[in-house]
């Protein structure tokens, strides 16, 4: 199996897709290797281009601030994004990019193994759930797939755009909780 250092190695040079190009930073998965709670985005933003770092924007910080409120600690889990680089002024991302990326993020996760994966937002749900995920009517709802639990909440910069949608964030984060702790 490939080894960290290997893997992110692989994805700082990468050039899989045009994004490459014009990234200033590949974000690379950050966190805890050994998590059992495992978060995966959309794409870097601004913010996590400059820096190289998954979710430290706006986004980021709204995220860190629902991870609180239901007492996760950020650092004890893992968090990715279904594209290692920034898609130009943050549109979706294209399906060959995801498709030239998805390697990194399923090596990410053989690695971890972790006993849920939560996707922030309806890009990543629709990548690792169903590609007719909809997040407003499915959001907290859990999947198996294969040897992992999977489930969608919004994604935070939704939430900072509605912010009527906190309430069901911190539902379906608390419900997260408590099915991990249901698993030891
Ligand atoms: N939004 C994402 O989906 N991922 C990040 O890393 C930052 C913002």
């Amino acid at each position: 199996m490939i080894t960290w250092e290997e893997l992110e190695e692989k994805c700082r040079s990468c050039e899989g897709c045009p994004l490459g190009k014009t990234r200033t930073n590949c974000v690379f998965g950050t966190g805890n290797r050994n998590a059992e709670l495992m978060f995966v985005g959309e794409a870097p933003g601004e913010q996590e281009d400059l820096t190289g770092i998954p979710f430290v924007g706006a986004a980021g910080k709204h995220l860190d601030r629902h991870l609180a409120a239901v007492g996760i600690d950020r650092d004890s889990v893992y968090i990715a994004n279904i594209l290692n680089c920034r898609a130009p002024k943050n549109r979706d991302p294209l399906p060959p990019e995801e498709d030239a990326c998805m390697d990194f993020l399923r090596a990410q996760v053989r690695l971890i193994q972790p006993k849920i994966i939560v996707c922030l937002g309806r890009i990543a749900a629709m990548r690792l759930i169903d590609p007719a995920f909809r997040i407003t009517a499915n959001h907290g709802k859990f999947y198996e797939k294969g040897k992992f639990t999977v489930c969608a909440v919004y994604h935070p910069s939704a939430l900072l755009r509605d912010p009527s949608k906190n309430k069901d964030m911190y539902l379906d984060l608390k419900a997260v909780k408590e099915r991990l702790a249901a698993s030891d």
